[in-house]
């Protein structure tokens, strides 16, 4: 069997975030254009991909384990003269670069986050000068990674809901973290880029537009009038878009929600009430020594603002159970915030020592045996209070933004401004249209709703 350039295959996996999910695509996008054809799984491709994650232990283990496989899938090609190549980018890549040839030396390319613009060029080199020795690529001070998305991304057919990244790294350095590491210094893209990206996606039929960021209210950008805007600015002149439906936004850190986004959640209706915030842990001290830049307090007073905004604002949030030195009365002070704040959904995570963190360093690691205990704990409370804002929408109206045609006949599914899943019945609906849905009932997983006429 031969093969043409035209014809390579590639499968890419994705791991982790939201920011990742969207460099897939846009990795997808740049090659489709340069005529590689996108295979669904792994055995039917030439090139496989893994856009990876560091963020937890766990996350980088089963990224190990898929490489295994895609090794022996390597060997077996090479047995018969085909070309393999295998590909690892993002945060693993841009973290222990030396480690992963170590471990994995089949690997023929590494490429950091900041970088994944140059994927074509790497792979036309690979394959026409093959060579034992992995090419890596993790500079992170290049800032043109987004110039190049916008020709190859209109090759994509739009969905209702589409992410659109405008600010990538970060600069906190949060004790137990390797996202500054890995994504680097915080780069914001300009407005002018932005409301091109989301007027690209509006054509082609999305209707929701959520903005990504490790940082995303941290954006400082050059705004259409030359100066700098924050992220307050850029969601006022999104709104002004036509055929926008809705606006989300994530992450946010707590020490960068001002006046400026209360008023925005405030005055801009398609701007969905909900907020990821993380907060990460109730106690002083533990945000202290996680240089968090806020207390306790300051996060309590943070949901207020926005509650008197918008008074049916919904928080999520992220938690870590078991920093090192975390004490019993620590977690009770986490445990007694989520009592106060009422969450309508959260991640919550053991602490994860990862390398060249400052906390990888601390005194007082915590055992393994406790963090789990605690973490079940927090969960437990967590997914009740998921359950109870999920049973108090039954008899409220929501507004559902229709994605796609439901499991039953006369029935589409969506998403509510919080992000649930909602089942309606109706015939009449099609996607992308945004309805109020009075809910009637609740499954595990979702709600069920009717329009009322
Ligand atoms: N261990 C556990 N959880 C972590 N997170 C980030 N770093 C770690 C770590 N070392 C969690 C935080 C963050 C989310 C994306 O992942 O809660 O908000
Ligand atoms: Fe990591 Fe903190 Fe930056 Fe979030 S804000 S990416 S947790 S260092």
């Amino acid at each position: 069997m031969w093969h043409t350039m035209e014809m390579k295959r590639f499968f890419i996996k994705n791991y982790g975030c939201q920011m990742n999910s969207y460099d897939s695509s846009r990795i997808s996008d740049l090659l489709v254009k340069e005529k590689y054809v996108q295979a669904n799984k792994i055995t039917e491709a030439d090139i496989v991909i893994f856009n990876t994650c560091s963020i937890r232990e766990k996350a980088d283990e089963k990224l190990f384990s898929d490489l295994g496989r895609a090794r022996l899938l390597k060997v077996k090609a090479q047995s018969a003269y085909s070309d393999f190549l295998i590909v690892v980018t993002g945060c693993v890549a841009q973290l222990q670069p030396e480690r992963l040839v170590e471990k994995a030396p089949y690997v023929d390319i590494i490429i950091g986050p900041r970088e994944i613009h140059r994927i074509t060029q790497c792979l036309d080199e690979a394959l026409r000068h093959p060579s034992a020795a992995p090419k890596i690529l993790t500079d992170q001070t290049n800032q043109d990674k987004f110039s190049c998305y916008d020709e190859a991304q209109s090759l994509q057919q739009g969905e209702t809901s589409m992410f659109l990244t405008i600010q990538e790294g970060c600069d906190n350095f949060c004790s137990y973290c390797v996202v500054p590491r890995t994504r680097g210094r915080e780069f914001s893209r300009d407005a002018a880029d932005v409301l091109k990206e989301a007027r690209q996606l509006l054509s082609r039929g999305t209707k929701e537009i959520v903005l990504l960021g490790q940082n995303v209210n941290s954006y400082r950008g050059v705004g259409l009038d030359g100066k700098s805007w924050n992220l307050s600015r850029l969601l006022f002149a999104l709104a002004e878009l036509d055929e926008l439906k809705r606006l989300r936004y994530f992450t946010s850190h707590p020490k960068d929600l001002d006046e400026g986004m209360a008023r925005a959640h405030g005055e801009i209706n398609i701007l969905a009430p909900s907020l990821h915030l993380p907060v990460q842990s109730g106690s002083d001290d533990v945000l202290e020594r996680m240089n968090r830049k806020y207390s306790r307090a300051d996060y309590l007073g943070c949901i207020d603002l926005l509650r008197s905004r918008r008074p049916d604002m919904a928080f999520s949030s992220d938690f870590i159970v078991g920093f090192p030195g975390e004490t019993d009365n620590d977690f009770q002070e986490t445990l007694r915030l989520v009592e106060t704040v009422k969450f309508s959904q959260a991640y919550s995570f053991k602490y994860s020592q990862r390398p060249n963190t400052a906390a990888e360093r601390m005194e007082g690691q915590i055992p393994e045996n406790v963090k789990s205990e605690r973490l079940t704990i927090l969960q437990e409370i967590l997914n009740f209070q998921q359950d109870q804002f999920n049973q108090n929408c039954i008899g409220r109206y929501l507004e559902v933004l229709i994605t796609k045609r439901g499991r039953h006949e006369n029935q589409w599914n969506g998403r509510s401004e919080y992000s649930q899943a909602v089942a309606v019945e109706d015939n009449s609906l099609s996607a992308g249209d945004l309805v109020l849905v009075k809910i009637t009932d609740r499954l595990s997983h979702s709600l069920v709703g009717v329009v009322e006429k």
